[in-house]
């Protein structure tokens, strides 16, 4: 392992917002939830498992998820995924991040594994009706992904799912293909496993789900798909080994949590997470998750929200750069990309490109993050840069490592407990009424007549 981390964080586009001082000031608050998170001393919630779980998988081996993910690749053209929130976001940010853009379209030899399709994240009937046509005549294999086994969106769509492929293969067959990954014993989604011999893996106990990118919820679907486990999990103990000071000047996912609290108490109520690369779309998804669900409680909170640049830079920049200044923004920069295309010469063609020729696209795309970096910090937008040296699986596990620390540390730096996530029950109680599940019918009449009386005011 070299000295360098493969994340690096830097400030330079903060300086003119965040003064050293101020986030150095908050060395003992830092001091003391390092401490308290060593110690498991953290609120109650879904657990810090999290925190040594790339040394604790490591050593304790991938034999079984290998085998596993080599039998769907043997069974399988397609695979989905099954599941909703931290049960899927992780997979899904590391599938895009580490496979080619358009995967699924490639053949099957060129993509060394199935197809991926993600499914259960979602009520839409059309949206899996269209799922279930691209699926026909493949021979598919299905994940599902659930810790408590009982969240109705997967639920729903594993039940349809289950159904389909039931209809088109043997029975036999049919216990071959479906992979259940839910918690060791608790669970509706557990006893069916048990009840109908399905092969399971467990997300651990004190892991929750959006910290669960790297327990099976994440590591059997991208084994399957060829990602290479082992080098995310070893990026990721990397990033445990080299995260492991309280100290500001030495740990970045602390320095990143603290100069976030002395934004937020600046006024700064929105970040946006600013990538350069399509492939990262996901990731963004997976770390507005992260955040969102840790932070936002108790009326407090960073707003986290995402864009995509340069496409984003032509709707989304006008407002960025010129609108209500209570945003700041991260840009997760990749250093090397994996392909590179080099601009033409082409003077036949008078469209102004030709001080760009033998330019590579990498170059002039980091180019654009550099001067839109600068304009948004000049526009009054507090900027931070977060690079990656590449697309690899070791330095995105080092990535998610980074933000799931820096996540806990900030909101334990807020005051709130970053590892739960109460405020998810409101609407399922409400949605739960609507359906007529048994148990709701109170609450069923009680909605349902407040939405009579909206609509009637509504239209008088
Ligand atoms: O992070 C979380 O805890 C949530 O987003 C859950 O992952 C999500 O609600 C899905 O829950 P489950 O895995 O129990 O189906």
């Amino acid at each position: 392992m070299t000295n360098r981390f493969s994340v690096e964080l830097d400030l330079q586009f903060l300086a003119a917002f965040v003064r050293d001082e101020e986030w150095l000031s908050l060395q003992p608050f830092v001091t003391d939830l390092h401490n308290r998170l060593q110690r498991g001393d953290v609120p109650k919630g879904d657990g810090i498992g999290w925190l040594h779980l790339p040394s604790r998988t490591l050593d304790g081996g991938l034999d079984d998820l290998l085998d596993a993910a080599a039998s769907i690749r043997e069974q399988a053209d397609a695979l989905v995924v099954i599941g909703i929130g931290g049960s899927y976001l992780g997979a899904r940010a590391a599938f895009e991040w580490c496979k080619p853009e358009y995967y699924n379209q490639l053949p099957k030899d060129v993509r060394g594994g199935p197809e991926l399709y993600f499914a259960g994240n979602h009520l839409s009937a059309s949206a899996l009706s269209d799922l279930l046509r691209v699926l026909e005549g493949k021979r598919v294999c299905l994940n599902v992904v659930s810790k408590s086994g009982t969240t109705t969106e997967p639920a729903v769509a594993f039940r349809l799912l289950r159904g389909w492929l039931a209809d088109r293969t043997r029975p036999d067959e049919l216990k071959q293909r479906i992979f259940v990954t839910t918690d060791q014993s608790r669970g509706a989604l557990r006893k069916l496993a048990n009840e109908e011999g399905y092969r399971t893996f467990v997300i651990p106990d004190d892991v929750g789900g959006r910290y669960s990118v790297l327990t099976p919820v994440g590591l059997l679907p991208l084994a399957a798909v060829g990602v290479d486990i082992r080098a995310l999990l070893e990026g990721a103990l990397e990033a445990e080994c080299k995260l492991a000071s309280a100290d500001l000047r030495d740990n970045i996912a602390y320095r990143y949590a603290a100069v976030r609290n002395a934004l937020f108490r600046k006024g700064k109520l929105i970040e946006i997470l600013a990538c350069y690369e399509p492939a990262l779309r996901s990731f963004a998804e997976w770390w507005k998750q992260l955040f969102g669900e840790s932070e936002g409680k108790d009326q407090k909170g960073i707003y986290p929200s995402s864009v995509g640049y340069t496409t984003d830079l032509h709707s989304l920049g006008q407002f960025v750069q010129e609108g209500y200044r209570n945003l700041f923004e991260t840009v997760v920069r990749v250093d090397q990309s994996p392909a590179d295309l080099t601009l033409p010469p082409d003077e036949r063609v008078d469209d102004g490109l030709e001080y760009l020729a033998g330019r590579p696209l990498s170059w002039i795309n980091d180019q654009a993050r550099a001067a839109t970096q600068l304009a948004h910090a000049d526009g009054g937008v507090p900027n931070i840069l977060v690079t990656v040296p590449d697309r690899r699986e070791r330095s995105l596990g080092a990535l998610f490592y980074f933000f799931e620390l820096a996540c806990a540390a900030s909101g334990l730096l807020m005051g709130i407990n970053p590892f739960n996530q109460p405020g998810v029950e409101a609407y399922k109680v409400n949605m739960f009424a609507l359906l007529g599940k048994p148990g709701f019918e109170d609450r069923q009449a009680e909605i349902e007549g407040r939405l009579r009386a909206g609509a009637a005011a509504a239209s008088r």
